[in-house]
């Protein structure tokens, strides 16, 4: 469905995150006629930005990132007059009145009908002024009805909080002024194609649910490796390290995808409760036992990149063991790996069943009699796609046997570009949908299971901070934390 006629205002527009993805989403969005008809932006920012630098600004970012290049001129000419930017302070009462008085004009104007959807693609640092800039200037009213009009909405950028206490916090915040079906917590994992695809996957199919649990699976792993390093965010990376920018939020939103139980709807609120379950489900693990479960580390040339600290212990690569203690995954472990400055970039989910239980092919004649179990891979990206690997026959007098893969592309079978994260999730906002959202419980299950974990690698207990040279496959303590379970990780 179109969403209903809104107005976006977006604080930190001049930042990094609207340049590479907010506005060339929207502008694509704007591009394919899906945006309401009553539509606009405005941008509130601390630097003096008059509504044609600003046009400028943003058609500058659109040309390096809009997903179509070049830029489309036409859909940019019909795009452009619906931006206009106001500058002012985030602790500056009268900045927010006059934003009020703007958005007054704005809503009869464009025909926005007062629908606000304010979007905070700033530090993190900044949120509870805002909150509260907005809400002494009348600008956010607590829905207490869903279909409540006009509506006010509030979208939270990563980092949520720095640790639990302060998501708590945060959260108190945000609770003070808004309902929590007012807030939108983005986790720009969940609107990928292929995230998105994993429920479809695993429920709109008969045949691999019944094989989903402890009986035939032997153990998951999820992988996002990046190649590129801190890339010009060092200040940010180094307060923030790879658990609190990958782990926290984006892997354990696709690992509770993967482990959850089937939702009762597709609804928001329902999906949300069975992902909540597998956060609770997660197994602990703190103090000395930390070094045990994880491998961390630190690329070489990383302590010279600049804003990081000289003697910076702030992790670039993650490994862990995790255990869901549930039903359906007592004993099946979920090893999980995320790093900058790896051989390549690759993120997927491997699904790893267990092996047949007796070798039946170890005869005469016979010749590759180590069967490799099946595996189930999840390309969430690049080549996002799905593969089977399973053992063939190989043609010939002899019992030679293979491996091969049954592989499904989303470029061959769809024939059409794969739409940004971005794209979706803003759509969703703007017509209420939270199903690609993180809610305020499980953030915090999240950060509750992570805390500990940080706490014993910052006092030294959780283990060293092994160090791994670039373009590598990290450091050689992540392999040996899966050897000594009797496996291996998936090639990088
Ligand atoms: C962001 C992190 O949330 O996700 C970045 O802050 C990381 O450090 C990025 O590079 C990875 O996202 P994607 O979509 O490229 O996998």
């Amino acid at each position: 469905a179109r969403p209903d006629p809104c107005t976006v205002v977006l604080f930190g527009a001049t930042g990094d995150l609207a340049q590479r993805k907010l506005f060339p989403a929207l502008f694509e969005l704007s591009r394919a006629n899906l945006l309401p008809d009553h539509f606009a932006v405005v941008a509130f920012s601390r630097s003096q930005l008059d509504d044609e630098a600003f046009r400028r600004h943003v058609k500058e970012g659109l040309q390096k990132f809009a997903r179509t290049q070049p830029l489309d001129e036409a859909a940019w000419q019909r795009f452009a007059p619906r931006l206009e930017g106001i500058s002012g302070g985030y602790d500056d009462p009268a900045s927010f009145a006059r934003l009020r008085e703007r958005l007054e004009k704005v809503a009869q104007r464009e025909g926005t009908q007062g629908n606000q959807l304010y979007y905070l693609a700033t530090p993190a640092s900044t949120f509870p002024q805002i909150l509260h800039g907005l809400a002494d200037a009348g600008l956010l009213s607590r829905e207490e009805r869903p279909d409540q009009k006009p509506w006010r909405r509030i979208v939270i950028e990563k980092p949520f909080g720095h640790d639990l206490e302060s998501a708590k916090e945060l959260n108190r915040e945000l609770a003070s002024v808004l309902d929590e079906k007012q807030i939108f917590r983005i986790d720009h994992y969940l609107g990928k194609e292929t995230v998105q695809n994993i429920l479809v996957f695993r429920f709109a199919n008969a045949i691999f649910e019944p094989l989903w649990n402890r009986n035939h699976i032997d153990h998951v792993e999820i992988t996002a490796a990046e190649s590129i390093g801190v890339e010009g965010r060092a200040g940010f990376y180094d307060e923030t390290g790879v658990i609190r920018d990958m782990v926290q939020n984006h892997l354990l939103q696709v690992l509770a995808l993967c482990a959850m139980e089937p939702p009762v709807s597709f609804a928001a609120e329902d999906i949300r409760d069975e992902k909540n379950k597998v956060f609770r489900a997660l197994r602990p693990v703190e103090g000395r036992e930390v070094s045990r479960s994880v491998v961390v580390g630190q690329y070489e040339g990383y302590l010279q990149e600049k804003g990081v600290k000289p003697d910076s212990r702030t992790p670039t690569y993650v490994a862990m063991k995790l255990s869901v203690d549930s039903w359906r995954w007592e004993g099946v472990p979920f090893y999980l790996r995320a790093g900058k400055k790896l051989k390549k970039r690759m993120t997927e989910v491997s699904i790893h069943f267990k092996s047949v239980p007796i070798g039946l092919f170890a005869g005469e004649g016979a010749t590759c009699q180590r069967l490799q179990p099946n595996v189930l891979t999840l390309r969430i990206q690049p080549q996002e796609g799905i593969a089977l690997s399973f053992e063939s026959k190989v043609p010939g007098e002899d019992v030679n046997i293979a491996g091969v893969t049954m592989d499904f592309n989303y470029a061959e079978s769809f024939q059409k570009p794969v739409p940004e994260a971005y794209e979706r999730l803003l759509l969703d906002c703007m017509r209420g949908n939270a199903t690609l959202f993180a809610r305020k419980d499980s953030v915090e299950q999240a950060w509750a299971y992570v805390t500990p974990i940080l706490q014993a690698l910052d006092s030294g207990e959780g283990g060293t901070v092994h160090t791994y040279a670039s373009g590598t496959t990290g450091p050689q303590a992540a392999s040996a934390l899966l050897a000594r379970d009797g496996r291996r990780w998936t090639q990088l």
